[in-house]
């Protein structure tokens, strides 16, 4: 039986190999962690991540070929392959803070496989890292190694939250970078024999270790491109009168660019894309390109410029200020169908709130009260642009409460925002929700989830990223 184990039970470490038990019975698959709790919440019926479908692939492979532990140095010494997916966070000290992806956990895993390890070795990349990292994680293993053969792969993960389980059931492609060497090339084979238990092989791509890094960290860049792009057409969209969701389907229709990842949001959040991005950054400035850097920074750039622009649209048209006033704060996850809040814009446009001295009512239906004061609370590290948007002080904290739902954070409120697309806010009954707000009664939409007209129709006055302005917010000029 081939055993794999994979370093690091995170949100890609547990559902991928989950996914890779289910799908290859003949395969045992431990996932460690240094993690206590987190292996506790694998083996229990509250799995540390919530993600759909997951609970079912767990429960039908746990204890068969599946199993979660912190005995990472034994299950790594008997696995014959070695997945490593671990977190790569930003730097923020030191050379490169702010920009460069912090190794710090990879390392400290290499050296702990070429300790333990006492048989050859598959040592896969699953985490996603600068260019050229096989290079620095072989020399690591190389020269503690013992004289054990040890062969680097990359196989960058490009599931996304909340939609997991079916991106690693259908995946698009499956991409394996590694040495053009014989044995990295039967190295190569061994992996995409575990993925050819299910994925088609035409959908198995190739390539050099260098290739299959960049590729990762290029396609995130991309994708996040992409709702930059909608993103700065949606002020303009605001300043002309047209319709952004118009506009998207209208540009996606042309085959060449597509319709998917058009929608204008508040702005992307997640554990990745500006992460990535700002390492791909670094990675150009090191090998001295500063106007490839420039160029992807900007990507980041506009995503901050949303979410700012958002927080100066709800302050100016509630005549200024907010202070005092209730907001009821709808959604704070980064996206749907997730508890994940790293990185979610809701962080930024709640402290920008809180600054204006507004009183919040936060609403979601995944995210624990406990982590969202400590998002709210967390220094924040600013990787090159001015501080629009400070962190919440613990005083700062007193102006917030929590909701059970929705129509509890907008009682007596003078406001709601929507900051996460959650289905369960399409069917909200507005009638009710009007009936119970302060007038005039503001909604803020970061997520383009409500129907403007209707809304306008029960008498809201409602702000949509790139949709026609109200007459008021049109005569309530913000700074953007
Ligand atoms: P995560 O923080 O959820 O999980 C990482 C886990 O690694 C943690 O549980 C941590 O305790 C563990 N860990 C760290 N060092 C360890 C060590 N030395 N030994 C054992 N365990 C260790 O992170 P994640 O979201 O799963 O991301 C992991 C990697 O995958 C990152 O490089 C990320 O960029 C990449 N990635 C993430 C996503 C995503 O959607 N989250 C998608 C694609 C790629
Ligand atoms: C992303 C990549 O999609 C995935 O391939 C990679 O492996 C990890 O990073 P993830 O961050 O989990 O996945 O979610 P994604 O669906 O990409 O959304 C990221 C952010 O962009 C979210 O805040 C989402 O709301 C936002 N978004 C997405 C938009 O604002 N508009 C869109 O059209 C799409």
């Amino acid at each position: 039986m081939v055993k794999i184990c994979c370093i690091g039970a995170g949100y890609v470490g547990g559902p991928t190999m989950a996914v890779i038990a289910l799908k290859c019975p003949s395969i045992e698959v431990a996932v460690v962690d240094i993690s206590q709790p987190r292996i506790s919440a694998w083996n229990s019926d509250h799995l540390p991540i919530y993600e759909p479908g997951l609970d079912d692939v767990v429960k039908q492979c746990r204890g068969k070929n599946l199993f979660f532990s912190n005995d990472v140095e034994k299950h790594v010494a008997e696995a014959d392959i070695v997945f490593v997916s671990v977190n790569t966070p930003t730097k923020s000290q030191g050379l490169g803070a702010g920009k460069a992806a912090d190794l710090t956990y990879w390392e400290s895993a290499a050296r702990m496989i070429a300790d333990v390890s006492k048989s050859a070795k598959i040592v896969v990349e699953k985490s996603t890292v600068p260019v050229k990292t096989a290079e620095a994680i072989e020399k690591i293993l190389t020269h503690n190694s013992k004289g054990i053969n040890f062969q680097i792969l990359s196989n960058p993960e490009f599931l996304a939250e909340g939609t997991a389980i079916q991106d690693l059931f259908n995946p698009d492609r499956v991409l394996i970078g590694g040495r053009e060497t014989p044995e990295g090339l039967k190295a190569v084979q061994t992996l995409k024999e575990v993925y050819a238990h299910w994925v088609p092989e035409e959908r198995i791509i190739c390539s050099n270790l260098w290739s299959a890094e960049l590729s990762k960290l290029a396609a995130n860049a991309f994708l996040a491109q992409r709702i930059s792009s909608v993103n700065a057409m949606s002020a303009l969209c605001e300043a002309t009168g047209a319709d952004v969701s118009q506009v998207s389907h209208a540009v996606g229709k042309d085959t060449r660019i597509g319709p998917k990842f058009l929608n204008a949001s508040v702005g992307f959040g997640g554990s990745c894309f500006q992460k990535d991005i700002l390492n791909l950054v670094y990675i150009c400035e090191c090998n001295g390109l500063p106007e490839v850097a420039n160029y992807w920074k900007h990507v980041i750039k506009i995503n901050d410029y949303q979410k700012a622009r958002f927080v100066n649209r709800i302050v100016s048209s509630m005549f200024n200020t907010v202070s005092g006033k209730k907001i009821g704060i709808l959604g704070f996850a980064f996206k749907k169908d997730t508890g994940d809040t790293r990185e979610t814009p809701a962080i930024d446009v709640c402290r920008g709130l809180l600054v204006d001295k507004a009183q919040l009512s936060i609403y979601d239906p995944q995210v624990s009260q406990d982590q969202i004061q400590k998002d709210l609370t967390m220094v924040k590290f600013d990787w090159e642009h001015p501080v629009l948007l400070k962190p919440a002080s613990p005083t700062a904290l007193k102006q917030v409460s929590f909701a059970w739902d929705a129509y509890e954070a907008s009682k007596d409120a003078h406001g709601i925002c929507f900051l996460t697309e959650w289905d369960e806010f399409k069917t909200l009954d507005f009638q009710k929700i009007y009936d119970n707000m302060q007038k005039p009664a503001f909604v803020f939409d970061g997520r383009n989830v409500v129907n403007p007209d209707k809304l306008r129709q029960i008498g809201f006055i409602v702000y949509s990223i790139g949709k026609p302005l109200d007459q008021w917010l049109k005569d309530m000029p913000a700074v953007l």
